[in-house]
């Protein structure tokens, strides 16, 4: 039987480009997102040798992902990986009256993710171990005043999986942390710039090589953002509130 990956937000971006990275490595796939019709027509473009299961998913409906990753996980035998990829990225500022968007940022970005590393951790304890993947950002490093948001669900994100690591680390569970700089997908199109841009396809090939050597933490590409994101917690935060994107 091959090896299972579970990936959430796989309709588009980055998580389509890792489901065909991983299927291209052999691995069956265990595919979610609320667009049950894109995946649909992932799984028909995948045209894999390996089982493909796909399932509706808002993983910021907390309590209904369990069930969503415990059929996935039925249907495709043993899950060797769980990869919390599912993401928004909202512009809003405080007093403008887009808390709303702040709140969905934090409900699918951090709490989605959550439950995502909950459910899938239950699931490979009772397998005996396995991988759990977060896909945080470089944007959690330091506040964005674009993205004030967005910056704080991705550091809280990557906070929780250095907090999880010791725990399941007993469980024989690896945790990875990967933190993007900018990939080409739908999430920043909008954006006029766009430093060290790189593809989808390339993004996931670096992410699965990660993710098969189960480091850590990286940044992907690991150059220039490894040297960036320490030259980041450097600035004096008087000029970085000014320069920040
Ligand atoms: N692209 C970058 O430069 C970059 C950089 C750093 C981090 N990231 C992170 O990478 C991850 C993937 O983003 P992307 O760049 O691939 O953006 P994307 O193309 O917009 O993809 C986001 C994915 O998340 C899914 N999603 C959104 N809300 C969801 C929800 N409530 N429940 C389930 N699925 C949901 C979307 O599918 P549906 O709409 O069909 O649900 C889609 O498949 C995100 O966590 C993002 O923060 C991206």
């Amino acid at each position: 039987m091959p090896e299972s990956v579970l990936i959430t937000g796989a309709s588009t971006g980055i998580g389509r480009a890792m489901a065909f990275e991983f299927s291209r490595r052999g691995y069956a796939l265990g595919l979610c997102a609320r667009r049950l019709e894109m995946l649909e027509t992932l799984r028909d473009e995948l045209s894999s040798e390996n089982p493909v299961a796909i399932a509706r998913i808002d993983v910021a409906e907390l309590e209904r992902v369990p069930d969503v990753l415990d059929k996935l996980a039925d249907e495709l035998g043993e899950v060797k990986i769980v990869i919390a990829n599912a993401g928004v990225g909202e512009r809003s500022y405080p007093g403008e009256g887009t808390f709303h968007l702040d709140r969905k940022v934090i409900e699918i970005n951090l709490l989605g993710a959550m439950a995502t590393i909950d459910a899938g951790a239950e699931i490979l304890k009772k397998q005996g171990g396995g991988q759990i993947v977060g896909i945080s950002s470089v944007a959690g490093f330091r506040g964005l005043s674009s993205t004030p948001a967005y910056s704080a669900s991705k550091a809280a994100l990557s906070t929780y999986m250095e907090g999880i690591r010791n725990h399941l680390t007993q469980h024989k569970i690896a945790v990875t942390v990967i933190n993007p700089g900018f990939i080409d997908t739908p999430i920043n199109t909008h954006r006029k710039s766009r430093p060290f841009l790189i593809s989808a396809e390339k993004g996931a090939r670096l992410m699965a090589d990660m993710i098969e050597k189960q480091v850590w933490s990286s940044t992907v590409p690991i150059w220039p953002w490894a040297i960036i994101t320490r030259a980041m917690h450097l600035i004096p935060e008087r000029f970085w509130c000014k320069i920040s994107i």
